[in-house]
């Protein structure tokens, strides 16, 4: 496939690149400082068979313009803070959530809105990685894939995953078609 990466540099984009690379799969690695806007494509992304975005910065913008150029499919990493408690409360608005990763984590949430209202046919997937542990990390396998709204707990009550397996997580629902308009998150 030819696979289209956002942020290829970052934290949880390089490892999505060096995934799409070692499957085998061709990859066009976007960034900002190399004169890639996430909210103003254009016709960059024509042509990929899917679109990987996992970007910082003005979340809901990229959204709106991802879904309106028109991708086959996409991906787009969002954070953890928009998972829930069981009684629904986001995890961003419980009083005990790190500040310094509020901002960002309201930003994430409110993509996630964009893509849910959408009316689109744009085969869609946002990714909430596990709130507090995703690590970096080489992939270790046995991590688990679902559409949720509160976070995936190992049986040792963590949500944790390294950015090689959330990478892989990835990439198995772009390769199988999995998840389409949902939120998944992966976690051990
Ligand atoms: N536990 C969690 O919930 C958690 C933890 C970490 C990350 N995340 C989420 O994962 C996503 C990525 O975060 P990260 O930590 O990997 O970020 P990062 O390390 O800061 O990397 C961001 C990447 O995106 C690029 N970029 C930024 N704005 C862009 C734009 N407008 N257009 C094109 N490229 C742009 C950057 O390129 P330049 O370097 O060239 O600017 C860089 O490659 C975010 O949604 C973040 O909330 C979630």
């Amino acid at each position: 496939m030819r696979i289209a990466v956002i942020g290829a540099t970052g934290f949880v984009g390089s490892a999505i690149a060096h995934e799409v690379t070692a499957r085998g799969h061709q990859l066009t690695a976007l960034t900002r400082s190399g004169g890639f806007d996430a909210t103003d494509p254009g016709d960059r992304l024509d042509g990929h068979d899917a679109v990987i975005a996992a970007v910082k910065g003005d979340a809901t913008a990229a959204a709106h313009a991802l879904l309106a150029a028109a991708p086959a499919r996409l991906v787009f990493v969002g954070g953890g803070g928009s998972l829930t408690t069981p009684d629904g409360t986001r995890l961003v608005d419980l009083p005990t959530f790190p500040e310094q990763y509020r901002k960002e984590a309201l930003d994430a949430a409110a993509a996630l809105d964009v893509f849910r209202a959408a009316d689109t046919e744009v085969n869609w997937s946002f990714v909430s990685p596990p709130p507090a542990h995703l690590v970096p990390g080489d992939k270790a396998g046995g991590y688990r894939a679902e559409a949720t709204d509160t976070p995936l707990v190992g049986a040792d009550g963590d949500s944790r995953i390294t950015t090689g397996d959330l990478a892989s997580a990835i990439l198995d629902a772009v390769e199988n078609g999995t998840f389409r308009h949902q939120r998944f998150s992966a976690a051990y």
